[in-house]
């Protein structure tokens, strides 16, 4: 199965798509997670995105877009992928739609994951996340329980810096809810209720 998670930052399409990830096997595709590994590794690409990523802002285009295509070409992302913060705007939907053709693929379901702003504002000021592999969870896990990873809160995950993400997020990717229910695929669960029962309503809209 191929999903796209949509979602303001802190909905929960981390935690959603670890959980799909663990029972199914899907692979994780999470462009934020790409992107502060190329920060962490200094590569050219980590070194161009810092700046935009601790500005709240999208990193361009292209970079991305890279990207996500060499991970939809790995052998692990054939059997089923979960996008999480990718396609961020209409033209990198409209790019995911044609690469994903041009593979004779298409996407199953874009799950939108709503939370209200006040909820998400309060997750992400006390977000800690692994250092080793991008586990996210509440403060007060200091140590990762997948990896053993020291856990971190994300320079992104500052109160101005959140609040400029929430705005990009209602600009530049809410409207791909318009543009997914108009390709027929768009389903919503509400976000707002503890990780376990919001995963029991995902999996039944997924037919899991
Ligand atoms: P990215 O890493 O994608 O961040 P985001 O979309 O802002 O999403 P988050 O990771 O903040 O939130 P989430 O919904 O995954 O929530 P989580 O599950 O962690 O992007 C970061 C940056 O990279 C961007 O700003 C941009 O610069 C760049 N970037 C990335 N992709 C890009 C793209 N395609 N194009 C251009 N630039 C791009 O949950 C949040 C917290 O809440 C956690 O602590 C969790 O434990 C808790 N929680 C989760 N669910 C619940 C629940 N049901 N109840 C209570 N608490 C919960
Ligand atoms: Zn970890």
């Amino acid at each position: 199965m191929n999903i796209v998670l949509l979602g303001a930052p802190g909905a929960g399409k981390g935690t959603q798509a670890q959980k799909l990830v663990a029972e199914f096997g899907f692979a994780h595709i999470s462009t934020g997670d790409l992107l502060r590994a190329a920060v962490k590794a200094g590569t050219k690409l980590g070194v161009e995105a810092k700046g935009y990523m601790d500005a709240g802002k999208l990193v361009p285009d292209a970079l991305v877009i890279d990207l996500v295509k060499e991970r939809l070409e790995a052998d692990d992302a054939q059997n089923g992928f979960i996008l999480d913060g990718f396609p961020r705007n209409t033209a990198q939907a409209v790019t995911l739609d044609s690469e994903l053709a041009a593979m004779g693929r298409n996407l199953d379901a874009a799950l939108l994951v709503a939370v209200p702003s006040e909820s998400v504002v309060a997750r992400l000021s006390s977000r800690r996340t692994c250092k080793s592999c991008g586990y996210t969870a509440p403060a007060g896990v200091d140590v990762c329980p997948r990896c053993n990873g020291e856990m971190y809160q994300r320079d992104d995950d500052k109160p101005e810096t959140i609040r400029h993400r929430l705005d990009v997020y209602e600009n530049q990717t809410a409207p791909l809810v318009e543009y997914y229910k108009g390709h027929s695929i768009l389903k919503e669960v509400n976000g707002d209720r503890p990780v376990d029962e919001v995963y029991a309503d995902v999996k039944a809209l997924l037919a899991l």
